[in-house]
């Protein structure tokens, strides 16, 4: 009798793992499918292999839509939004109300904290172990080894922002970029 019940046991099994991988290969389906047309919008303009861009994102996963995103925040804001790898980045909104052609990377150069901004302060301040940075970026007290990582922002044709990597010189330092 168990080895009856056990046989019967064996394709419940079979079945259920079979969905598991159906539903699993749904899901990846999916997500490839999301995935392609931005790859594939943004390895033509990249052509060069220098590295290519990401379109920034709000909180909910959408494109900042930069005329919008102006309407809506004021000079000296510093925003968040996902950037490359999807690394929480500022947008800087600058004087003159236009956003400034390089984003800030939000990862804390000591242990990896999200750092706030502080508009009172003027300053970037870490929760987690009292590291601040400048409104640049640039850290003014540790035990942060390291300035903020930048990024370029450009604002596209089509209203939308985009990150790409920074290699050249960090402007805060007149140093090579640590993170490149
Ligand atoms: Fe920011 Fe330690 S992680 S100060």
């Amino acid at each position: 009798m168990t080895q009856f019940a056990g046989a019967s046991d064996v394709p419940d099994l079979g079945r259920r793992q079979f969905m598991n991988l159906l539903t699993f290969g749904t899901i990846t389906g999916v997500a490839a499918g999301a995935l392609y047309p931005v790859v594939k919008y943004f390895i033509p303009p990249s052509s060069g292999g220098a590295g290519g861009g990401v379109t920034a994102k709000d909180a909910l996963g959408n494109d900042v839509r930069v005329s919008q995103f102006l309407e809506t925040h004021n000079p000296g804001d510093r925003t968040l939004a996902q950037g490359l790898k999807g690394d929480p980045t500022y947008i800087v909104v600058q004087g003159d109300k236009t956003i400034a052609s390089y984003g800030i990377n939000a990862v804390c150069t000591h242990l990896g904290c999200v750092v706030p901004w502080n508009a009172s302060e003027d300053k970037f301040m870490c929760p987690c172990h009292g590291s601040q940075y400048n409104a640049e970026g640039k850290v003014v007290r540790g035990p942060a080894p390291l300035s903020l990582a930048l990024a370029h922002a450009a604002v596209t044709e089509d209203d939308k922002l985009v990150f790409s990597p920074w290699t050249e010189t960090d402007f805060r330092t007149n140093e090579d970029p640590w993170w490149a």
